[in-house]
């Protein structure tokens, strides 16, 4: 049997034992949130690959020493994307293969209301006091908790403090700065721009910027076609035909972003905190020490982040969930929070570590203050259980109208009818 043959016939048989195993299965997940609450042992945990270091799996093996009949096994998945999608698989078929899912902020609600994530309620809870308040909104739907916050994300203005004396505090002042880009014959702003999620978070923070937002607060009605939108997508759609977001910037994702920055090739970039520690650190950085951080550019004032982050959910037809609950407090700890913002700039859940006067003092973390004012002044991303389409209108229209091949209006008028179209499914 050649190469693509043995590839197929092994895909054939791992659909077959998922749809199996869903088969054998009777249980609904609210049947299965009662069972296995006090279960231990081995544990998987999922999670989408962490590109930014070593610490992540440091913490694990730590944990695997202390608890040796109920160690972590680490799977990662490329991108956000892959994990989901294999993630909805695995809970179609009600497997129990995977305990512990570190799941994008974004993508709690879908989980949830398919009832595949166990709730923290009754006999199985969670103590969220210690965590900033906006992460614990993440990991809520429809007044349950569902999930742990585990690492949160706002997007900072990075900029070249060498070059700029003062950052700019609005879009209008960020653009009259890209003179100073040209006579550096750099590009002036670069955020992600590329046809997927980041593009979706790039957009709904311009849109945010200008006051506005895609879905109204009760989640369902759709807010695209409006003023407020318009004026937000305008902003990115002007940017990039002026040439003040560089022409290669349509094809970022966040590392390229990053890199493109550290080359000394962008005066801004949006980007998320782990890119402070590197841009101050890599061998091929030309920025170290030459840039600092601010809040993202509003219209007429200091603009908005959308929250960004992992929180870490259980799986509902896990066995072992004494176990995997277990684990979620070790990673919500003050030592595990504070060595991955140490070591990783990864962005922390608990609040105290934004006030400790020794993270604060040390250099090397220059954006604490920035960062956490971004944090409690973020807005979200729609929150539905709809967002894979949501955030799939959302990104194909936007990358259309910034490359100039679709109308500003009509994008909106596309993602307001599809926003609909997925919300009424309800
Ligand atoms: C970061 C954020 C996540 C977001 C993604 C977009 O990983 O934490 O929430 O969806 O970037 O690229």
């Amino acid at each position: 049997m050649n190469v693509s043959a043995r590839r197929a016939l092994a895909a054939a048989l791992t659909a077959l034992m998922l749809t199996v195993a869903g088969c054998a299965a009777p249980d609904s997940g609210l049947q299965a949130a009662r069972r296995h609450l006090t279960g231990r042992g081995p544990i998987t945990f999922v999670e989408a690959s962490d590109e930014s270091g070593t610490a992540s799996k440091q913490v694990i093996d730590a944990w695997n020493k202390l608890h040796p009949d109920q160690p972590v096994t680490l799977k990662q998945f490329s991108d956000v994307n892959e994990l989901h999608d294999n993630l909805v698989q695995h809970f179609k078929a009600k497997d129990s293969g995977y305990d512990v899912l570190g799941a994008d902020v974004v993508t709690i609600a879908e989980y949830a209301a398919h009832r595949w994530l166990q709730p923290f309620d009754g006999a199985y809870t969670m103590d969220t006091s210690p965590l900033l308040k906006q992460t614990v909104a993440t990991a809520e739907y429809r007044g349950t908790l569902y999930a742990a916050p585990f690492m949160t994300d706002a997007g900072l203005l990075y900029y070249r403090k060498d070059l700029i004396p003062r950052p700019p505090r609005t879009w209008q002042e960020l653009l009259a700065d890209c003179g100073v880009a040209r006579e550096h014959h750099m590009g002036c702003y670069a955020g992600q721009f590329a046809k997927y999620e980041g593009l979706t978070v790039n957009v709904a923070e311009a849109v945010a910027a200008a006051g506005g937002g895609f879905l109204k607060s009760d989640g369902t009605t759709p807010s695209a076609d409006t003023p407020a939108a318009r004026k937000g997508l305008s902003l990115l759609v002007d940017a990039y035909r002026d040439g003040d977001i560089p022409k290669e910037g349509i094809t970022y994702e966040e590392e390229e972003s990053r890199q493109a920055f550290e080359a000394g090739k962008l005066l801004f970039l949006r980007n998320w905190s782990y890119v402070y520690p590197l841009a101050n650190s890599d061998g091929g950085s030309v920025v170290k020490g030459r840039f600092g951080v601010t809040t993202l550019p509003g219209v007429d004032g200091p603009g908005r982040t959308t929250l960004g982050g992992q929180d870490n959910a259980v799986n509902v037809y896990s066995v072992h969930k004494a176990t995997a609950r277990d684990f979620l407090a070790y990673l919500q700890s003050p030592k595990v929070q504070r060595k991955l913002l140490i070591e990783e700039g990864q962005s922390p859940v608990l609040a105290s570590l934004y006030h400790d006067p020794s993270l604060l003092h040390d250099p090397a973390l220059g954006y604490l203050r920035t960062l956490e004012q971004s944090i409690t002044t973020a807005t979200e991303r729609p929150m539905t259980p709809f967002y894979p389409a949501v955030t799939q209108a959302i990104s194909e229209n936007a990358y259309a109208a910034i490359k100039g091949d679709k109308s500003t209006d009509k994008a909106l008028r596309d993602i307001q009818a599809a926003i609909l179209a997925a919300t009424s499914q309800q």
